[in-house]
């Protein structure tokens, strides 16, 4: 059977126990996986430079041989073609994600019918979590526990209190 290697990408801002459960089922499932962070011009304000966010990966991941941390520029079916990636991984929490996802799904294949996307299902404690809504409640002084990593808990309250949320493209606003 040959490789499979596959790229697992997002915005990863910052990542969550619900990433964290789906990378751990993909390195069971690939050979290799590429845990990709995105730089997305469009995504205005974010909490952490590409640079913080691939700390935490590369800290939160590093018992894991086949799984590695980069960033990618541009389109990811691009970045899967340099990679020898054949595969995408995507995670699907609810079916309010799917119609999205699907449509990035058949695009990405349209463009690069060499790679195939493949969905999985994290745990169910993680259905309803995302990197918007950790952002959120952190903002408004919630509870994050269960939700992230203590470390990056920690990184997150102190980035809070410091006030400095920067624009992805690296610009402090605050
Ligand atoms: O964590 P996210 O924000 O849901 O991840 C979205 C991501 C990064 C996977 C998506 O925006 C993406 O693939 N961006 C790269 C640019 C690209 O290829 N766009 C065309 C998608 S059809």
């Amino acid at each position: 059977m040959k490789d499979i290697v596959a790229i697992y990408p997002g915005s990863f801002d910052p990542v969550t126990n619900g990433h964290l459960d789906l990378i751990h089922r993909g390195s069971k499932l690939f050979d290799k996986l590429i845990v990709a962070i995105a730089r997305n011009l469009d995504k205005g304000e974010s909490l952490f430079s590409m640079e913080e966010r691939k700390e935490m990966l590369v800290a939160m991941t590093s018992q894991l041989d086949n799984v590695c941390i980069d960033v990618f520029d541009g389109l990811l079916v691009s970045y899967c073609i340099q990679k020898n990636a054949n595969a995408v991984l995507r995670g699907i929490r609810a079916i309010s994600d799917y119609e999205f996802e699907l449509q990035m799904a058949l695009m990405n294949r349209k463009m690069e019918p060499r790679v195939e996307t493949v969905f999985m299902m994290p745990a169910e404690q993680y259905s309803y979590l995302s990197s918007r809504i950790v952002r959120e409640i952190a903002k408004l002084g919630g509870p994050l526990n269960g939700l992230v990593p203590e470390m990056v808990e920690q990184r997150v309250r102190q980035r809070i209190k410091q006030g400095r949320h920067i624009s992805a493209t690296g610009k402090h606003l605050l």
